[in-house]
């Protein structure tokens, strides 16, 4: 049986990105496998009156069930209702959708924005395969992002060992061919929480942290003059908080070297035409800190609400953070 988005009480991308765009900030796309993070996404926004993305990935569907993860994104328009939020934004997303089956059988359960990926494909390919999911969403009125360009790190099981930046002279033709509606590019941020490798980057003689090359603002320029006020995508766009990551090696963990995009970069794309951030990894690092922490200082808890409570807690400030200091989306979705 079909569900259409609009039954669910769910809401797709177009006016959202339309106004951030416009408005010179971005919505923030989380990633969500549990309930934890799902309540801690929900808070935030409903917190901070932010219009927010679910985002369900391939790796989320095997691991949590996709009708299970469509179900708890619908429980979650009903949650932030009531917290308090009148009229919730909220779009449940499909994250690096690989194929038409697949983003046909979410606009067919209830989603109400998807990704179709082919950006591992030869152009002409990509454009094909893009357009038929546009062809299908579209009939009820699903929003579909596409990508162009190839980001450096894992990407839906293809890893790139670099990155290609979009070309900004193709980005005209396959919006016009595909009829897209929000486009993901590659300017440098790839997936994950080790984005750039030492040799990439320099160091801070003060603190010997790496800091990495910066963006291709540049490459975002000319694609922004080419499409004027068209939406733009930026995945890969966790900074890797350096507290969490000092905090998980101080308590057991190993993360040598992580390093991501710092936020002064993003609050500039933000201010651009990029209208959708992605974040997963800071919301796996926020998780992981507070949960090594608490297993370190209370060796003896066993019940998972003792350490999934500061867990939920932790994640829930660093998407208030990201919210209101980077993206800039608070107050957005009164
Ligand atoms: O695109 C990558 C996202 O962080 C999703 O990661 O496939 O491990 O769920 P995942
Ligand atoms: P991060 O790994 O930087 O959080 O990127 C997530 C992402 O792009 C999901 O599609
Ligand atoms: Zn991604």
């Amino acid at each position: 049986m079909k569900v259409s988005f609009k039954d669910l009480g769910l809401v797709n991308t177009r006016e959202m990105f339309a106004k951030a765009v416009k408005g010179g900030y971005a919505i923030p796309a989380f990633n969500f496998n549990n309930m934890e993070q799902l309540q801690a996404i929900i808070q935030a926004a409903t917190e901070t009156k932010s219009p927010v993305i679910l985002q369900v990935s391939k790796g989320a569907r095997n691991y949590a069930n996709q009708t299970l993860l469509r179900y708890m994104a619908q429980g979650a328009v009903e949650y932030a209702k009531e917290l308090g939020w009148k009229k919730p934004q909220i779009v449940l997303h499909l994250d690096h959708g690989d194929s038409y089956e697949v983003c046909k059988s979410c606009v067919d359960f209830g989603f109400s924005s998807v990704m179709i990926d082919g950006s591992a494909l030869p152009y002409d390919e990509n454009v094909k395969l893009t357009r038929k999911v546009v062809n299908y969403a579209h009939k009820f009125d699903v929003t579909v992002e596409a990508e162009l360009g190839v980001l450096a790190g894992v990407e839906d099981e293809v890893s790139a060992e670099v990155s290609h930046y979009t070309k900004p002279e193709e980005v005209i033709d396959f919006v016009k061919k595909t009829k897209c509606d929000s486009l993901a590019i590659s300017i440098g941020t790839s997936h994950g929480a080790y984005k750039f490798k030492p040799e990439q980057c320099t160091r801070d003689p003060k603190t010997g942290r790496l800091v990495p090359p910066p963006l291709a603002f540049d490459v975002l320029k000319a694609i922004e003059k080419k499409l004027p006020g068209f939406p733009i995508v930026l995945h890969g766009s966790s900074s890797v908080p350096q507290e969490y990551v000092d905090i998980i090696n101080a308590n057991g963990g190993k993360l040598p070297d992580a390093v991501g995009i710092p936020e002064e970069q993003l609050r500039k794309a933000a201010k651009s035409a990029v209208c959708k951030i992605n974040i997963d990894s800071d919301s796996r690092l926020a998780m992981t800190a507070a949960i090594r922490k608490h297993f370190n200082e209370f060796p003896g808890h066993f019940d998972p609400r003792q350490y999934l409570k500061p867990a939920r807690e932790e994640m829930k400030k660093m998407y208030i953070e990201k919210i209101v200091n980077v993206l800039g989306s608070n107050g957005k979705a009164r």
